[in-house]
């Protein structure tokens, strides 16, 4: 009886253990569609960007659109000492606004080289999705931007 139990004790944990893996995609994957007017990356480089460097639009129609399979994603992103702002849709849902200007009274990096005060971080993110495939489209804000750093 015993052994019976472990047994299916063991068959509960395994099934129960799913190891969930982060992987960062930088703003130059593949897995990122650009649409409309982009910045080349290398106008912004700034050792407190994902990988060095993030790109921009400032384009009207300007449009990224990253897929992936996962049960969660997170855009990831420095902050600035003034307004910079996007849009982040999942799904084609409602788009969400994310704030990427510096809240007052955290830390800054002046001595970053570009203009970014922050190191990059998570800003927003989409957990508990069904392991399908999935994409966040990122838009202009109000500020007039929209910026791609990475995605995690
Ligand atoms: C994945 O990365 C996010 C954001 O940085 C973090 O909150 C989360 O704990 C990480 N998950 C794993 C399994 O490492
Ligand atoms: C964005 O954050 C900055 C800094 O905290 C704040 O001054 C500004 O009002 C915020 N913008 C919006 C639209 O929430
Ligand atoms: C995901 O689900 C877990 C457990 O059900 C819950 O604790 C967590 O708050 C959820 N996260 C989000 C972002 O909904
Ligand atoms: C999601 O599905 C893929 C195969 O399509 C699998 O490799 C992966 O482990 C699954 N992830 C989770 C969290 O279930």
């Amino acid at each position: 009886m015993i052994w019976l139990i472990l047994f299916f004790v063991t068959l509960v944990a395994q099934s129960c253990a799913v190891i969930l893996t982060n992987w960062t995609v930088d703003d130059q994957d593949s897995s990122i569609i650009y649409s409309g007017r982009w910045d080349s990356p290398a106008l912004h480089a700034s050792p407190l960007n994902y990988g060095g460097y993030h790109t921009l639009s400032d384009d009207a129609q300007g449009k990224a659109v990253f897929t992936f399979t996962g049960v969660a994603v997170y855009f990831i992103s420095s902050l600035w000492p003034y307004v910079v702002d996007s849009y982040v849709s999942l799904d084609g849902a409602t788009p969400v606004y994310v704030n990427l200007t510096i809240r007052p009274g955290m830390p800054q990096d002046l001595d970053a080289i570009g203009d970014e005060v922050a190191l990059w971080s998570e800003i927003w993110k989409a957990e508990n999705l069904s392991n399908t495939t999935h994409t966040v489209t990122i838009t202009r804000g109000p500020s007039g931007f929209a910026i791609v750093d990475a995605f995690r």
